[in-house]
């Protein structure tokens, strides 16, 4: 049980390279099923969530093998198409290995991931979507058994009545495996969407159109060992910069797209910060203490992004001034709220809102991580407080962060984990 010890009150400076993009890493290795040879990957993040899933591909019979930020995969000879329980646990969005391997193999076995630290996560519309292509799918005690029916699979047109990242990404890779054209009306236009799309793309597959509402597929060509390059991690780039506007000073981040971050830029403008932005780079300059701004309401893409809200406003509830947090995305995404208040943050949450009113400066606290975004948003916090403060539970942080305290001590911060 190891802990972040972090002095706050120090300005951050410096440049950091921010790493692979773990919501692209995750479903580009499902999608490496699809190809029978091999598959090299680079700027691969080194977190619990992508080792859990180099996990199941080995399980499956696939060989997953990782040199620096370099990961090979090679799933030519595939022996089996169930994912035990323990595994599928581990990490939700597993769930995306049922499109994989029902284009790969016409079969796929697995556990119902069911719920999670944010509250209800449905797959229904996973399971829809793969029905529709001609999957036969039973339910039964927490297990889904899935298979193709009997006429084969087939692309047709598949409508999402939300833009689910996780039910557009499954209906790509299924369809993928499905003869004929797919076309995904209604699809979630996350970068990450768009980065699978090149993968599949780079590997020899038909789609067009991911980043847009409208995905399309040609499905049933067989794929090719490729080499690809993941996209740089916004939701990362996003907590780096929050922390140096909670904590004040001057960065720059190297490796994402300011385009994918736009809404949580303008969002850090608004609240008194000077940012610069070039080709693959951001700069932020933050002096004062954050300003309130406009009410947040997270929203798919291109709208604020669900994963920075905690972040967003932990940083923002040591500045002054108010701003109002709407939740549109997970029911129950605001349990960092309790361990910032520990920090003498004044939140009021009423259902999805949340109405912060900045105090100035948060103080130390002793606090414990309540799920993987929501932990950053305490070390964003802690950084520009008052005191000493200790962050437990580091297993959240490290499904989502490679060497937090590492990067932050490049820009100068005081944090050390604690074994
Ligand atoms: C979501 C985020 C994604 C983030 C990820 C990890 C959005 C739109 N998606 O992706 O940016 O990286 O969490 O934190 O912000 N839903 C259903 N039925 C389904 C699937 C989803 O009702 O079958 C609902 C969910 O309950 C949720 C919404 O659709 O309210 C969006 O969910 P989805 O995009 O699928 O979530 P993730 O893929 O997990």
């Amino acid at each position: 049980m190891s802990y972040y010890e972090i002095q706050g009150g120090r300005s951050l400076y410096g440049t950091l390279e921010v790493h692979g993009a773990k919501n692209s890493v995750l479903p580009i290795l499902a999608a490496c099923l699809l190809v029978p040879g091999q598959c090299v990957l680079h700027n691969c993040p080194d977190l619990s969530d992508v080792s859990a899933t180099l996990d199941i591909l080995r399980l499956l019979g696939g060989r997953a093998e990782r040199e620096g930020d370099t990961v090979v995969v090679d799933a030519s000879a595939l022996i089996r198409s169930s994912i035990p329980e323990h595994l599928m646990r581990e990490m939700r969005s597993s769930v995306i290995f049922l499109g994989a391997l029902l284009a790969r193999l016409g079969t796929a076995e697995l556990s119902y991931p069911g719920g999670c630290e944010l509250g209800p996560r449905p797959i229904d519309l996973h399971l829809a979507a793969l029905r529709a292509l001609g999957a036969e799918i039973l339910e039964e005690q927490g297990a889904l058994c899935c298979r193709r029916c009997r006429k084969g699979l087939q692309g047709r047109e598949i409508c999402l009545s939300i833009p689910s990242v996780g039910a557009t990404e499954n209906a790509m890779l299924a369809a993928c495996g499905c003869p004929g054209q797919t076309t995904i009306v209604g699809a979630a236009q996350e970068p990450e969407i768009a980065d699978l799309q090149g993968f599949l793309r780079a590997a020899g597959a038909q789609v067009t159109g991911a980043g847009t509402s409208t995905i399309t597929i040609q499905g049933g060509g067989a794929l090719h060992p490729v080499e690809y390059r993941v996209m740089g991690d916004r939701i990362e780039a996003a907590t780096y910069l929050c922390a140096a506007a909670a904590a004040r000073g001057e960065v720059e981040l190297t490796g994402v797209a300011p385009d994918t971050l736009t809404a949580v830029l303008a969002c850090l403008e608004r609240a008194g910060c000077t940012l610069r932005t070039g080709g693959e780079s951001i700069s932020l300059s933050s002096a004062a203490p954050l300003g309130g701004i406009e009410p947040v309401r997270t929203a798919p893409y291109p709208g604020f992004p669900t994963d920075a809200q905690a972040i967003l406003m932990a940083a923002l509830a040591g500045g002054k001034g108010n701003t109002l947090f709407v939740e549109n995305i997970f029911d129950s995404r605001y349990r960092h709220v309790d361990e910032l208040r520990r920090m003498g943050a004044d939140i009021q949450v009423a259902g999805r809102t949340a109405m912060v009113s900045g105090v100035g400066r948060l103080h130390g606290a002793s606090l414990r991580s309540t799920d993987l975004r929501g932990g950053a948003a305490l070390v964003v916090a802690a950084l520009g407080a008052e005191g000493a403060t200790q962050v437990f539970e580091l297993r959240h942080i490290k499904r989502g962060y490679q060497d937090l305290d590492k990067n932050l001590r490049t820009l100068g911060a005081d944090i050390q984990e604690v074994p």
